[in-house]
């Protein structure tokens, strides 16, 4: 039977006419007033419930959580609330949903922590919270892919498997097909990966950036958005063990287009977000208002969600060189009494967490890019400056996530590159693939990644990245 989802009947002007909709009952009041929604928009579409010509054993089964067919008349709205009600003529439960059974549930209608969503992650895509942020993360990713493509970028599928380690970080999970129980072993005791299913030691991919670098190399502009994995043991609100990865990766571009294209980039998805998601970004607004009140002054939101979204867009991201914001770093404190928890006493050091939120949200107070960072604290392949200590790197830094993108010019020479590899343990061998994009034609490149799940986190307001994704992988949890 054809139906119309509830998002269209909210915006129909069809009325007297006969719709169906179709959804899980949100609430259902004096037996009366059913509240129904199937996941297209934020808003119910209220059903008037005739009680006196209904079987009552039907208005038994109209229950919080069930599945239920409505047909009706669409009518104007007489209550306050809503423009437009359906008239209920015929109601068909398609699924109960047992009270008894619901209310042990986060299904029940009243207030559950994020904690106790994130308990049930296989029911919470059923909340108003849990919908909207996914929503969202729907229409981000959408415009993300409308971005490159406006811009002549490719796509590029990168490997999930791979026999590299781009970051040299060594957080990666293994793959392997070999049964570990019994494995087969080489002549020194150790694990025998030359008989495994690719016949080399394999992992799942911690950025597709080395992949995509190659594939800027010949068509240009490319991008990848994949998952990505990290093996770090790394409790945190903004740390996930699996996150999905924005990589693009320009041929000829140098730091400063990198920087460019970066702050672009992420302005043009915020945006596309504030033109398209209003009623999704104007329920979180209303959500973290009545969040703030029950939290002390310091911990409040300082703008309204979609005004700090907007104040993005809005304005130019401050530029800062590492050994600048090192000089900024080491003439503050942090307020009057604290000092940084480790303060910066050299140049050389990374900059923790609390120097980033420092620098973006008191200092500048907004957006930053650091760029020009110590080569020492970066990765093998970013280009080194002039004065050999310095790579061109780029970290965009955000109010309330920190680390949202980080990002590099890439180390065009072959020989250069090669001794940084020597020095830092990494095989030739291993990379020859990647060191034969510096053989033929190698030319200035760029690129960065950015963490999806950490934007998906600044412009819902939300503030533990677990609640951003629909089943997070962290330490300890992979239950399905
Ligand atoms: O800074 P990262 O490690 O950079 C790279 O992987 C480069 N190869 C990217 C490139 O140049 N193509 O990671 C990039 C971004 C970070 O800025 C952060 O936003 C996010 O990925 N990220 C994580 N997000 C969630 N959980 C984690 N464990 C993350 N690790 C990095
Ligand atoms: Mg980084």
């Amino acid at each position: 039977m054809k139906h119309t989802y509830v998002a269209d009947v909210l915006a129909s002007n069809e009325l007297h006419q006969e719709f169906t909709v179709k959804g899980w009952v949100r609430s259902f009041r004096a037996n009366q007033f059913l509240a129904l929604n199937d996941g297209s928009t934020i808003n119910n579409i209220q059903c008037v419930v005739d009680f006196e010509n209904t079987d009552s054993e039907l208005l038994k089964r109209i229950t919080v959580g069930a599945a239920v067919s409505i047909t009706g008349i669409l009518e104007e709205s007489q209550g306050g609330g809503q423009r437009v009600e359906i008239k209920a003529k015929n109601i068909i439960i398609e699924g109960d949903a047992d009270p008894e059974d619901v209310k042990l549930t986060i299904l029940s209608p009243k207030r559950h922590t994020l904690e106790k969503l994130r308990e049930q992650a296989h029911l919470r895509v059923r909340t108003n919270t849990f919908g909207a942020i996914m929503r969202l993360r729907h229409k981000l990713s959408f415009g993300i892919h409308q971005y490159f493509n406006n811009n002549g970028f490719y796509q590029a599928h990168t490997p999930i498997i791979t026999g590299s380690d781009a970051e040299g970080a060594g957080e990666m999970f293994q793959v392997t097909a070999l049964d570990l129980n019994n494995p087969p072993k080489t002549e020194d005791g150790a694990i025998d990966y030359s008989k495994d299913f690719f016949g080399k030691e394999t992992n799942l991919t911690v950025s597709g950036q080395l992949e995509a670098e190659t594939f800027a190399l010949g068509l240009g502009k490319v991008y990848t958005f994949g998952p990505t994995f990290r093996a770090e043991n790394s409790n945190t609100s903004r740390h996930l063990a699996e996150f999905w990865m924005v990589e693009p990766e320009v041929a000829f571009n140098d730091l400063d287009d990198n920087m460019d294209l970066a702050e672009d980039f992420i302005k043009y998805v915020i945006n596309y977000v504030l033109e398209h998601c209003d009623d999704d970004l104007a329920f979180l607004e209303d959500r973290q208002v009545q969040e703030d009140k029950s939290k002390p002054q310091a911990e409040r939101a300082t703008m309204r969600l979609r005004d700090k979204l907007k104040f993005i867009v809005d304005n130019d991201f401050k530029r800062v060189s590492y050994t600048e914001a090192i000089d900024i770093l080491r003439n503050s404190k942090p307020n009057k009494k604290k000092k940084f928890k480790y303060p910066i006493n050299e140049w050389g050091a990374d900059l923790q967490s609390e120097h980033e939120r420092f620098l973006v949200e008191k200092h500048f107070e907004c957006p930053v890019i650091l760029f020009d960072y110590p080569a020492n604290i970066k990765a093998f392949y970013m280009r080194l400056n002039e004065d050999g200590k310095t790579v061109r790197a780029m970290d965009v830094l955000f109010p309330g996530i920190g680390e949202m993108v980080g990002g590099s010019q890439r180390e065009e020479r072959l020989d250069i590159l090669k001794e940084k590899m020597s020095a830092l343990d990494i095989s030739h061998e291993e990379l020859s693939w990647y060191l034969d994009t510096r053989k033929f034609g190698t030319c200035t490149h760029s690129g960065f990644g950015l963490g999806f799940e950490r934007l998906v986190l600044f412009v819902t307001g939300m503030t533990n990245i677990r609640d951003v994704i629909p089943y997070p992988r962290f330490p300890g949890n992979a239950e399905f």
